[in-house]
């Protein structure tokens, strides 16, 4: 994967059922009613939670790998399936499974073995879950659970994903209605598959509010060198509206030794660099953003820090 496109890369993290830590790094509001842009979103994981949990208007994913473009629809598929039903009322939902059984556990492969029983004897119902739809991210950020799992996991495995309705125009999410609004999750999420790099996608033309870049710095510096990633930046600047917010996590400069090793072209051209990930707020100053302020450590072990930055343009 000389990319850093890993297949499996979300389930084999170490709690792949809890929602992405990074993304609870952010200012609450921070995606809510926001058209978002994910570079290097690999199977769609981080890509869907932001469109179900944080409130997001339109959420686009890209990936240079067609194959995990593929995934992520597969991802949005399956997250919509174990999702609480739509309500047409404000009122909760009474969950029809514990807790227990509702901690999500999706995976867009078959199960190697069927397992007999998800839902453990005698375990008590807990609280009644809010639908997305409902949701307040700004007074709890951290997403709740019961609602984005709603059905054990079992379910998707045992009937399969569920066919999405078509959206209903017009209709807005957080509305009273039947949750099928272009803004409502799954039709806010979609995916495409380009080098971004190289290639403007379609909703480039409209611009963002946010964009999303986890765990992509290193790739695109090693294949593109101080120069692609410089172009890169231009262009995130370029596709942020005015005011937007870039939201950054490189890796760190030591994790670079292990991926020069994937092929000779990556050993050369990681030989040749100069910018380090520490020099990278400057570069971004230049190319007209503002910060970053430092949001702290979220990434795979904890080690990456994420920064967010605004875009102020020049003049
Ligand atoms: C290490 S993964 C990070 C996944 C995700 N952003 C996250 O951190 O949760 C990097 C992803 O970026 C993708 N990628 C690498 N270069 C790319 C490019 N030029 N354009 C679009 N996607 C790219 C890879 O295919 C891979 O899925």
């Amino acid at each position: 994967p000389i990319h850093g496109n890993y297949h499996g890369y979300y389930a084999k993290r170490p709690s792949p059922h809890l929602s992405d830590t990074r993304l609870r790094l952010l200012p609450a509001g921070t995606f809510t009613n926001a058209t978002v842009l994910d570079v290097g979103c690999n199977e769609g994981w981080v890509t869907c939670e932001i469109a179900q949990v944080y409130g997001a208007a339109k959420v686009v994913g890209v990936d240079i790998d067609e194959s995990l473009v593929e995934a992520a629809w597969r991802r949005r598929r399956a997250v919509w399936s174990l999702q609480a039903p739509p309500t047409t009322s404000t009122t909760t939902l009474h969950p029809t499974e514990p807790r227990a059984a509702a901690e999500p556990n999706i995976s867009d492969s078959p199960p190697k073995k069927k397992r007999k029983r998800t839902v453990p004897k005698n375990t008590p119902t807990t609280q009644a879950p809010v639908p997305p739809a409902t949701q307040q991210h700004d007074a709890d950020p951290v997403p709740d659970l019961p609602a984005r799992a709603y059905f054990p996991a079992s379910c998707l495995h045992e009937f399969g994903p569920q066919p999405i309705p078509p959206s209903i125009k017009g209709e807005v999410q957080g509305e009273r209605g039947s949750g099928r609004g272009k803004t409502a999750f799954p039709h806010n999420v979609s995916f495409r598959a380009a080098d971004w790099t190289a290639t403007d996608i379609p909703e480039d033309k409209a611009g963002y509010d946010v964009i999303v870049v986890f765990s992509l710095t290193k790739w695109i510096h090693l294949h593109a060198l101080d120069t692609g990633l410089t172009a890169f930046f231009q262009k995130l600047h370029r596709v942020l509206r005015p005011g937007g917010t870039l939201v950054l996590e490189p890796q760190p400069w030591e994790s670079y030794t292990k991926a020069r090793r994937m092929s000779p072209t990556l050993k050369e051209n990681y030989s040749k660099l100069l910018l380090r990930p520490e020099g990278f707020g400057e570069v971004l100053r230049e190319v007209g953003f503002a910060g970053p302020v430092r949001m702290g450590c979220g990434g795979e072990g904890g080690e990456y820090f994420l920064a967010l930055l605004a875009s102020v343009g020049f003049g």
